[in-house]
């Protein structure tokens, strides 16, 4: 199964209607579309690229299938997360999607690095609600692609306390690209605010 695909099938079952997701490199659009559908009329969905150009051709997919209201398109760094995601959505984002690497087809030097996609990831995490869960695909075989995955693997290893992590990639392929899937787990906080909410 492809990675992109595998990503989407790892979040499908954790996102329901009404629920915040983010795609924070929206790129072509199809994380940003798959989303759209998947929080429905209700829920809201951050798309984030560093491309104007990318950003405008989600824009004109989500206009041909009618979901740009659920849809809120942000032109910048996903480093700067914390800017473009609403202080009441940073505590309960069911979903947020990374898929690394630079756009195909289009200018390879404008690429994700870990001086920025960590700083991003991490921020994602802090805002994922409970069973909140987030994918990174990386890849290896551009520049600067090996180091930006060894960051991801040093990072996901201190999270096992807080987080579910899962990872595949191809054992046969060295250049394989890497899917991590990142849940967050009910603590007992958690367990006790949901007994005293009304
Ligand atoms: C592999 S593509 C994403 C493909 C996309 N998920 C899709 O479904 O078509 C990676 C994207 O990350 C964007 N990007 C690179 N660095 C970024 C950054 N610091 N912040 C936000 N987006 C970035 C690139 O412009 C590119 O569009």
């Amino acid at each position: 199964m492809h990675f992109t695909v595998e990503a989407q099938n790892r979040v499908r079952d954790w996102i329901a209607p009404g629920d915040i997701a983010i795609d924070a490199t929206a790129g072509n659009g199809f994380d940003t579309l798959f989303l759209a559908n998947a929080v429905g009329p209700n829920g809201l969905v951050y798309a984030i690229d560093l491309q104007s150009a990318a950003i405008e051709r989600v824009h004109a997919k989500l206009d041909e299938a009618d979901l740009s209201a659920r849809v809120e398109l942000c032109v910048g760094d996903h480093a700067e997360l914390e800017r473009f995601v609403r202080g009441e959505h940073r505590t309960r984002v069911a979903c947020a999607m990374f898929n690394l690497g630079y756009l195909p087809f289009s200018d390879k030097s404008i690429v994700t690095r870990a001086e920025s996609s960590l700083p991003a990831i991490r921020t994602a995490a802090s805002m994922l609600r409970p069973c909140g869960i987030l994918t990174v695909l990386a890849y290896v075989g551009h520049e600067g692609g090996r180091e930006e995955a060894d960051a991801i693997a040093d990072w996901v290893a201190g999270q096992s306390d807080q987080f579910d992590i899962q990872h595949r990639s191809d054992s046969t392929n060295p250049n394989s690209p890497i899917l991590w899937w990142v849940q967050r787990r009910i603590s007992s906080l958690d367990a006790v605010q949901s007994l005293v909410r009304p």
